[in-house]
């Protein structure tokens, strides 16, 4: 099962210890980053693996290996030699390990090493990718029986971690660490099994200390939320499709609290994603059960579907996969979300003859025309790019624009309700407000999909016009739960907290 190393990075002994203090409970080791130490504090490490009383690793990184040390490898060395070296040679009391990079060859280190107990993890950092000679750098790094072999590279897009579960899945089992860094490479640290890695790095960022490396979680994180410890192998694979923001989606605590709450074996994971095909492999490799997908995939997956429920031909828009027998099953949950939020904010059972105005023409906006649509409400439909607004318009009759002031006439006689739909606003999306050219007069009612910020500049321009103003939280919760339901067959529990 693999352990949890919590990575320390303080700039004194006493802050990194006060740091582990704070997580002892819930990590199997800790690395003493030695690299984030102030000068004078690195020549008090030899104490530390007896005072942290945990399997302790001593990394003093290069910057050129993205770490903090910039003095001269000499000094490094004798830092090193001397974080080994401990005074009554009680190997309880020493460094379980030490890390060093595969161009650091200094027999002498690997001899005090072997005496003191220490065993060499051989790291290399690839910090532009997963390099092409994967499984020769791999041999290279693994030739000697008496080192436990680690990379880290940092993932440039999601094929490169595809590229880590192929190799590293098909590796035989055997003491290896493998991370995938930054964004795309978030998955390799809540399946670290997956990859027969046999710890995963996390940050003491709830103590106040910086990640590592980019990516790091928090071991709280790791636990609680992704369950790591549990039967990992075995456990069924869910997440969210997307891109750019699906790091900051609620949807995976939303989910994996479900899963936690009714005692199902399920972890559900954001897999940021560039590249459609890539995922597709990595989902087929990891044996994914289930997806939600968001912006901008929910009308490219609709080429992947062997099968569909009724309202994804009709909305031409899927934010929900399941494995079926025909492949990939596509469903529809934004529009009864969108549904069931929108007549929840207005307070009213039926929205016949009501005016409304479609901001955005995407995946977001097909389920939300569709809806009101099927709601009797007469809408208009403005985009940036006028041929996909006058697409969807067209399908239901409504009248459409681009997304500029030609627009403000159009907004006028169709603005008891406004939905936003773009993904202008949205963390980690393009930052503004999509109608900055539009007066609210205050009569509007603002239905803005987004919830993440939970108020977007246009949010707070609508409420302090004095519009009655939603956010998309409501929506997202109730897709959610419809979206539990397919992907496990049950209800979502009443008693979670969100
Ligand atoms: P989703 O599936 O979530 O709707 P999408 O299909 O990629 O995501 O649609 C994104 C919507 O946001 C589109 O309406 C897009 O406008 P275009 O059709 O012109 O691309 C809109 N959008 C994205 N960035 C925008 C921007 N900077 N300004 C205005 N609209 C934008």
């Amino acid at each position: 099962m693999p352990k949890i190393c919590l990575c320390l990075t303080g700039p004194t002994i006493e802050k990194n210890l006060e740091a582990l203090d704070r997580y002892r409970k819930v990590v199997d080791l800790v690395e003493l980053r030695a690299d984030f130490l102030e000068p004078q504090e690195m020549f008090r490490i030899r104490s530390f693996p007896e005072k942290a009383g945990l399997p302790t690793i001593l990394t003093v990184r290069r910057l050129q290996d993205g770490g903090r040390f910039d003095q001269g490898e000499g000094v490094r060395l004798v830092i090193i030699a001397k974080g080994l070296a401990f005074a009554d040679q009680d190997k309880r009391k020493n460094f379980a390990y030490v890390d060093i990079e595969h161009d650091l060859q200094i027999p002498a280190i690997q001899e005090a090493a072997r005496i003191f107990g220490t065993k060499v993890i051989r790291s290399i950092h690839c910090r532009d990718g997963v390099p092409a000679n994967l499984p020769e750098l791999w041999s290279s790094l693994s030739s000697s029986p008496f080192e436990i072999p680690k990379l880290a590279a940092h993932a440039r897009g999601i094929e490169d971690t595809e590229r880590l579960f192929r190799f590293f899945g098909s590796l035989e089992t055997g003491e290896r660490i493998v991370t995938g860094m930054g964004d795309y490479g978030f998955c390799t640290r809540i399946l670290p099994e997956r990859l027969g890695s046999m710890l995963v790095y996390a940050s003491a960022t709830g103590a106040g200390l910086k990640p590592g490396a980019p990516g790091q979680l928090d071991p709280d994180v790791l636990r609680k939320q992704y369950r790591l410890g549990s039967d990992d192998a075995s456990v069924d694979l869910y997440g969210i499709l997307g891109s750019p923001s699906v790091l900051g989606s609620l949807s995976p605590h939303i989910h994996n609290a479900g899963f936690a709450e009714l005692g199902i074996d399920a972890r559900y994971l954001p897999f940021p994603a560039d590249d459609l095909d890539a995922f597709m492999r990595l989902a087929e490799l990891l044996d994914i059960k289930g997806l939600s997908v968001t912006v901008p995939f929910k009308e490219r997956v609709l080429s992947l579907l062997g099968e569909s429920a009724m309202e994804v031909a009709a909305i031409g828009a899927c934010n929900t996969m399941v494995r079926s027998k025909a492949g990939w099953a596509g469903y529809n949950t934004d529009a009864m979300g969108f549904r069931s939020a929108l007549l929840h904010f207005l307070g009213r059972t039926e929205l016949k003859g009501l005016r409304a105005c479609i901001v955005g023409a995407g995946g977001a906006a097909r389920s939300v025309a569709y809806t009101l649509h099927g709601l009797g409400v007469e809408a208009c439909v403005i985009n940036r790019s006028l041929p996909k607004a006058k697409r969807l318009a067209e399908e239901y009759g409504f009248p459409w624009a681009g997304m500029t002031e030609r627009a403000v006439e159009l907004i006028e006689s169709y603005n008891d309700l406004i939905v936003q739909t773009t993904s202008v606003g949205m963390e980690g999306g393009q930052p503004g407000d999509p109608l900055d050219w539009y007066q609210f007069s205050g009569g509007e009612a603002l239905f803005e999909t987004i919830y993440n910020p939970a108020e977007t500049v246009l949010l707070k321009r609508a409420r302090d016009s004095g519009c009655r103003v939603t956010n998309g939280h409501t929506m997202l919760l109730d897709q959610a739960a419809a979206q539990f339901r397919l992907f496990t067959g049950q209800d979502y529990p009443d008693q979670v907290q969100l």
